[in-house]
């Protein structure tokens, strides 16, 4: 298993904070955003990682990180040209990922539940994690049929359920052809929803729940909440 944290996109949900910077440099409460992803995928138990930004951020993310050697992990780096979508900057670490599966942790989402038996127990497909929140709209959402997941809409008008599909997935390598079939969507972009719902119609989608807090710190309000429930988080285990 390789771990893949994505950290390219525009930032145009957060300017000017990403004008200069990229948005998983931002602070959340007392350390980079960035830090959030190596520590769930070091975690899982996965210890090679790859982070895909845009090239004007390669460098800080280097500085900042070096080798992994203080995360336990060993990081590398690569570009992705064009921001063309979560599942196209996917695709640009598949040399990287060189056969194996992946676990793919979108750089502004903050998981800390430890997900090192789904790892463990991971025989291919693809396997979603979820979690109940009061604004589905804002997310890629399941749509259920009994307990199983018929299909997944991305950001809908009208939820069919009041759970995310976070940004933690776990793929086979399978992913890498899956994505190389897709089309744009209507907002240009090549979609991660896309390739769950090539993975659905396959037969081999699996989901668990997150059980601790979950965010994605991707606009104002949520990268400010995000730093308070650290804050809290920290603060407990510190008391303790
Ligand atoms: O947070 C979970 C949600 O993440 C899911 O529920 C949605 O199904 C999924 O599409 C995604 O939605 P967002 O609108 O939050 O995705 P966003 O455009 O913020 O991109 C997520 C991360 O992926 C972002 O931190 C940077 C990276 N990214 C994004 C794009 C568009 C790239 O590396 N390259 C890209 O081209």
């Amino acid at each position: 298993m390789k771990g893949v944290i994505l950290a390219g996109g525009k930032g145009t949900r957060l300017s000017p904070l990403t004008k200069a910077t990229n948005k998983i440099l931002l602070p959340v409460y007392d350390r980079p955003m960035v830090y959030y992803p190596i520590e769930t995928i070091v975690r899982a138990g996965v210890h090679s990682i790859i982070i895909v930004s845009a090239k004007e951020h390669a460098g800080n993310f280097i500085n900042l990180l070096g080798s992994g050697k203080e995360f336990g992990a060993k990081i590398e780096y690569t570009v992705q040209d064009e921001p063309k979508g979560v599942a196209q900057a996917l695709s640009v670490a598949r040399d990287f990922v060189d056969g194996d599966d992946v676990l793919l942790n979108l750089g502004d989402n903050i998981v800390l539940d430890d997900i090192s038996k789904d790892v463990r127990s991971f025989t291919g497909g693809a396997m979603v994690f979820l979690k109940k929140v009061k604004n589905p709209s804002a997310f890629g959402v399941p749509v259920f049929n009994g307990k199983k997941i018929i299909a997944i809409e991305e950001k809908p008008k009208n939820p069919k359920s009041s759970y995310a599909v976070t940004g933690l997935y776990l793929y086979d390598n399978t992913v890498f052809d899956k994505i190389k079939r897709l089309k744009p969507s209507a907002r240009g972009e090549i979609e991660i929803t896309d390739v769950n719902n090539l993975y659905i119609n396959e037969g081999t989608l699996r989901y668990s729940f997150l059980k601790k807090e979950w965010s994605d710190a991707g606009t104002f309000d949520s990268l400010f909440e995000t730093s308070e429930m650290m804050r809290r988080i920290i603060n407990a285990k510190r008391r303790r």
